[in-house]
């Protein structure tokens, strides 16, 4: 299966996909990754020869505009999957048109717990002793589509947002890894139908 990444960051996760696609068992590859700035996690693509591309909401005239400009440069690489890794924009109507149902993110707490762009920071905040990722389609809103995996992180004494956020990101990438496995090998029949228990 074709996956395209999307990241704005380090690219910790989109470094584990590239990594679990060097098996050749593996039932993926990476075949894009893009941003929406100049991401140091596209040098992991890079280095591999694997092709980038940087949608700036800035090189567009407005939101409506860069959201179709981002599904234009992921449709070119004909994806089967996108997985949102550390993207740090809500996509709109044009993106999920195109990719609603084959658009996954993962997201650094246990949903509906924390959601938006301070998950860590929120869960140490709020004094959880539990925190977890999970992997959710995307939907039109932020951080709420339907969850397909999720793991339990503990939240330890002393614990600060960095310590936490990379206990969570060494359980992201194995629950990313594994998610996008599985989907690729027995996709979702519709985007809302959560998988029944046979
Ligand atoms: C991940 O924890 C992701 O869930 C969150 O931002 C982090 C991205 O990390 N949205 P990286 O850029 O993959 O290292």
């Amino acid at each position: 299966a074709r996956l395209v990444v999307l990241l704005s960051g380090t690219g910790s996760l989109c470094a584990a996909l590239l990594d679990a696609t060097d098996d050749p068992a593996y039932p993926a590859t990476v075949v894009a990754v893009g941003a929406d700035r100049d991401a140091a996690g596209l040098e992991h693509a890079r280095r591999r020869g694997v092709p980038t591309f940087v949608c700036a909401l800035g090189d567009s005239p407005d939101r409506a505009a860069w959201d179709r400009a981002l599904a234009a440069r992921i449709a070119g690489f004909a994806p089967d999957l996108v997985v949102s890794a550390g993207f740090m924009k809500i996509v709109g109507p044009a993106v999920l048109a195109a990719f609603g149902g084959r658009l996954i993110n993962t997201h650094p707490a246990l949903l509906p717990a924390f959601p938006g762009a301070h998950a860590v920071r929120d869960a140490l905040a709020a004094g959880a002793q539990v925190t977890g990722s999970t992997v959710h389609l995307v939907d039109a809103g932020v951080d709420t589509g339907p969850v397909l995996a999720q793991r339990e992180v503990p939240v330890r004494p002393g614990d600060d947002e960095t310590s936490l956020h990379e206990r969570i990101k060494t359980v992201e990438r194995e629950l990313l890894v594994g998610t996008v496995a599985q989907l690729v090998t027995d996709p979702p029949t519709s985007p809302s139908q959560s998988r029944k228990s046979p």
